[in-house]
């Protein structure tokens, strides 16, 4: 049979693309983005909009989890990939490097508190991994506790630290080393500590996939008192609110907390070259001065992925940059409340900083508007713990007149959604 034959829509160069993907990549996920009405084949992309190969236009506001926090295809980003290509490639992880040495000092002065060594990963899952296995050298404990709702990636330790039933369902559950306590819920989080065998909290600082809920106040600081208090360390998962996107370098900061663990990804990559890293102190990171090899990873701080990711931490970190994304977050807020006020359907905006999730009417409402705002010119994504729950994450370098479509656009799709 054609495979072609299996998908209806669009031009023939797109219908080649998502039959191969049906057919030898990722059946689930094509059916299930067809069913949503989400038929997106990606082509042209540029700074914060994508379009479909047969010519949608789109505003980004998934940016893959902030992947691209500075825009799809930055200028200035492709320009020092470029330069860095003239130079270099992945480079020889067993070596020191210019590239490597260069990004981890920078990650040290830029990080919150004492922070200094970092390990240098290919993806946020990884980091998370070596974040939890540092956490167990450092305190000689095994036990974890993590978020019921959470997402720290797909794979190694991350994984098993993430919702269970993921985990689970590849038989790579350890319910007797991941603890779950739910959301905001200090008297939880005492509870599991208390025993004091715990070797780590591991938290989102504003859980993404739970739809962006901001903790309260005394959240985030209670939670690094109970862990100085019964001797465990607090990992700090920055991936989607790190790099400027709550309107602080990391959104960590915003609640004055100092982890022992930090890690970034996604963005840190600038859309281009795929790069995370963990950055501890130096006492969680004393096993990088006693054995060199127990933990390396081939791809890991790659040296173009290096040179791009410093461009990325200079410009996140630039107080004009972090400023301007301040300016547009009140300035979205302002039109998110105007249009609240109006559309029924939309409850309530969670918001710090760039970071905001658009809480709506019914249990599934977000699948339902996700399907409406791709018709209407937005793509944002739905949160997968909290279906009722829209992520809603513009780039940190929009600009005004990308703001005025985006909330025009935005109005159209509840006013359809609500109708
Ligand atoms: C908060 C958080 N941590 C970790 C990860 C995992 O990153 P990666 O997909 O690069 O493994 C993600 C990815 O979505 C994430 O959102």
């Amino acid at each position: 049979m054609n495979i072609e034959e299996t998908v209806e829509e669009g031009s023939e160069r797109k219908r080649r693309a998502i039959a191969n993907c049906r057919e030898y990549l990722m059946p689930a996920r094509v059916d299930t983005l067809k069913n949503l009405g989400i038929p997106l084949l990606i082509g042209r992309r540029e700074g914060y909009r994508i379009w479909d190969v047969d010519g949608h236009e789109l505003l980004d506001l998934h940016l893959n989890g902030g992947t691209y926090n500075l825009g799809h295809r930055n200028p200035d980003l492709m320009e020092t990939l470029r330069d860095a290509l003239d130079r270099l490639d992945i480079g020889n992880h067993h070596f020191p490097s210019e590239a490597r040495g260069e990004l981890a000092a920078q990650l040290a002065a830029l990080t919150p508190g004492d922070l200094h060594y970092s390990v240098l990963t290919p993806s946020g899952s990884e980091a998370n991994d070596v974040a939890v296995r540092a956490a167990r050298r450092a305190t000689g404990r095994r036990k974890i506790v993590a978020l019921e709702a959470a997402y720290h990636g797909r794979a190694g330790l991350g994984a098993a630290a993430g919702e269970d039933e993921a985990a689970r369902y590849f038989l790579s559950d350890y319910p007797d080393e991941f603890i779950k306590v739910p959301f905001d819920d200090l008297e939880a989080m005492d509870a599991a500590l208390s025993g004091e065998d715990v070797a780590a909290v591991l938290m989102e600082t504003i859980p993404a996939t739970y739809g962006f809920p901001v903790p309260s106040d005394g959240y985030l600081p209670g939670v690094k008192s109970l862990c100085e208090r019964y001797g465990s360390l607090y990992i700090a998962d920055e991936v989607q609110t790190g790099l400027g996107r709550t309107g602080f370098m990391w959104g960590i900061e915003a609640w004055g907390v100092q982890p022992d663990i930090l890690v970034t990804g996604k963005g840190l990559s600038g859309g281009l070259y795929p790069i995370a890293a963990v950055v501890m102190t130096k006492s969680v990171g004393a096993w990088l001065g006693e054995a060199g090899w127990v933990y390396a990873s081939t791809f890991g701080g790659a040296e173009l992925g290096c040179v791009v990711a410093s461009r990325v931490l200079e410009i996140c970190s630039d107080p004009e940059v972090l400023a301007g994304g301040r300016e547009t977050a009140g300035y979205l807020a302002s039109g998110l409340e105007d249009i609240r006020a109006r559309r029924p359907f939309l409850k309530a905006v969670r918001q710090k900083g760039l970071v905001m999730g658009l809480e709506l009417d019914g249990p599934g409402a977000a699948l339902q508007l996700s399907g409406i705002l791709y018709r209407h010119g937005i793509w944002a994504i739905f949160a997968g713990f909290d279906p009722s729950v829209l992520q809603f994450k513009p780039g940190l370098l929009v600009d005004r007149s990308y703001c005025d479509i985006l909330l025009e656009r935005l109005d159209a799709g509840l006013a359809e959604a609500g109708a």
